[in-house]
This record gives structure tokens, C-alpha cells and sequence, in this order.
């Protein structure tokens, strides 16, 4: 059901391969997710999270399988197809926040609708304004605190209303209290615009929000219920 359920994998496999050894890392993952709602992947540290999100979002192609997105194969897509759907259709956040660090919080949010032609400041300044950094339009990310920084990478990351938001361990290098204020926000605006939302995270309380939960062990991603 691909209405139900755009994002779609199947037997996903990747391995690295560092001269002589190989290091498989995902082992025939087939899942999809729902249009709406939270998502929550835990496991181990260097269990492949973060390379699973990146598959998921375009960013790195798998060694088999298929990643689909509305019934249509995403690696199938030429390079400049693929750029313009992550840029249109994905949102991601990262731990570290990856601004820009010459651009101030209002160019690094406008910085996806400009790449789409349809830079507006205005629009920016708005989700800004939405997440609570309305006074911070001209500050460059190394004048704010990193809970602010990952606010205007969540407004980065939402500016071309992406219908998949991915999430890698957004509260990683936060504070409990300014972390569990991310995943507010992050909830808050899921909720705002019913889409996707995708959150790996080694928090048990986030995890546990998760309307569908999962842990990648041994290459896998299992469902968890507990
Ligand atoms: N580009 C790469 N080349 C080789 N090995 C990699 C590469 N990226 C990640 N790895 C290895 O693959 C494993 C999974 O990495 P990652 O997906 O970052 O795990 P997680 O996000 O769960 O911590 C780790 O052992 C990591 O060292
Ligand atoms: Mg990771």
C-alpha cells in the first residue's frame, strides 16, 4: 500500500570493505513506514543506524535491494532526480547539527528552498519564529547554544515541508532537559504537518514514544513492543 506506506524497503543489504575485511552491516531489511507518526530505531553503537537513515534518505545507495518511495525506486532515479528529492521530499537532523557555519540562522534555513529556486526569508523568519528562535534571525550558528543550533537545523530541515523527516540521534550532544525539548519540538511539528518522522535515538523514554518501534541488531530490524 503505498499510500499508506510511501517509504518502502526490501532486502536491503551494505557492507563495508576495508582492504581485506568486509563488515556487513545491514542484512536483507525489508520494512515501510507510515505516511504519519513517529518511528523510533535504537541499537547498539555501530550497529548501522546511522548508514540505514542514510539509505532511507537518498544519501548513500545500498549494495542490494530497493529503497521506494511512492512505488518508484529511489536509487533507480538519475543523480540530479535524486538531489531534487531529498531536497524536496527529506528533512534530516544530525546529532553535530551540520549548519552552515558561515550563514546566519535565517540563511541556513532559507539555504534548501533557495537550492529549489524558491528562496523566501520571509517564510524563513516564520519557522524560525516556530520554534522559538524569532530573535536569533541573524546570529551565526557559533553565537548559539546547541539546543538553538539544532532548533534552526529542524527549521533547515522542515523549510521545503519534506513529507519523510529523519532524525540521527538529535538530542546526542544535548543536555536531558534541552534534549527531551528537541523531541517536543520534533513531536510538536510532526503533529503540525502530518508526515513521517523517523528518530534514532539511544534514549529509552524517546524510543518509547515511537507509534512503531525498532531495534537493528545483527543486521536486522526487529519490531519491539516492550
Ligand atoms: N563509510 C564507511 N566505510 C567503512 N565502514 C563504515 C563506514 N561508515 C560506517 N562504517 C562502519 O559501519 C558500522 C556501522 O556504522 P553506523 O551506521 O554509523 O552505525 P551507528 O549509527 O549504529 O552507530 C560501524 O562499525 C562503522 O565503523
Ligand atoms: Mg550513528
Amino acid at each position: 500500500m503505498t499510500d499508506d506506506h510511501p517509504l518502502a524497503c526490501s532486502a536491503l543489504d551494505k557492507t563495508y570493505r576495508l582492504g581485506k575485511s568486509t563488515l556487513p552491516i545491514l542484512r536483507g531489511i525489508d520494512i515501510a513506514f507510515p505516511a504519519r507518526g513517529l518511528n523510533t530505531i535504537q541499537g547498539a553503537s555501530g550497529s548501522g543506524k546511522s548508514t540505514l537513515l542514510q539509505i532511507l534518505g537518498g544519501l548513500e545507495a545500498p549494495d542490494r535491494g530497493e529503497v521506494r518511495w511512492q512505488g518508484e525506486s529511489i536509487y533507480g532515479f538519475s543523480r540530479a532526480r535524486l538531489a531534487a528529492w531529498r531536497n524536496l521530499t527529506v528533512g534530516f537532523v544530525f546529532q553535530a547539527y551540520h549548519l552552515f557555519p558561515e550563514l546566519t540562522a535565517v540563511e541556513n534555513v532559507d539555504f534548501p528552498a533557495r537550492l529549489a529556486r524558491r528562496g523566501d526569508t520571509e517564510m524563513s523568519k516564520a519557522l524560525l519564529d516556530q520554534v522559538g528562535l524569532g530573535s536569533r534571525l541573524h546570529h551565526l550558528p557559533a553565537e548559539l547554544s546547541g539546543g538553538e543550533q539544532q532548533r534552526i537545523a529542524i527549521a533547515r530541515a522542515l523549510r521545503n515541508n519534506p513529507a519523510l523527516l529523519l532524525a540521527d540521534e538529535p538530542t546526542g550532544n544535548l543536555d536531558q532537559a534541552t534534549g527531551h525539548g528537541i523531541v517536543d519540538l520534533l513531536l510538536r511539528l510532526q503533529g503540525e504537518r502530518q508526515n513521517c518522522l523517523i528518530i534514532v535515538t539511544h534514549d529509552n523514554a524517546i524510543a518509547a514514544l515511537g507509534q512503531q518501534r525498532y531495534h537493528l541488531t545483527d543486521g536486522r530490524l526487529d519490531p519491539r513492543s516492550d
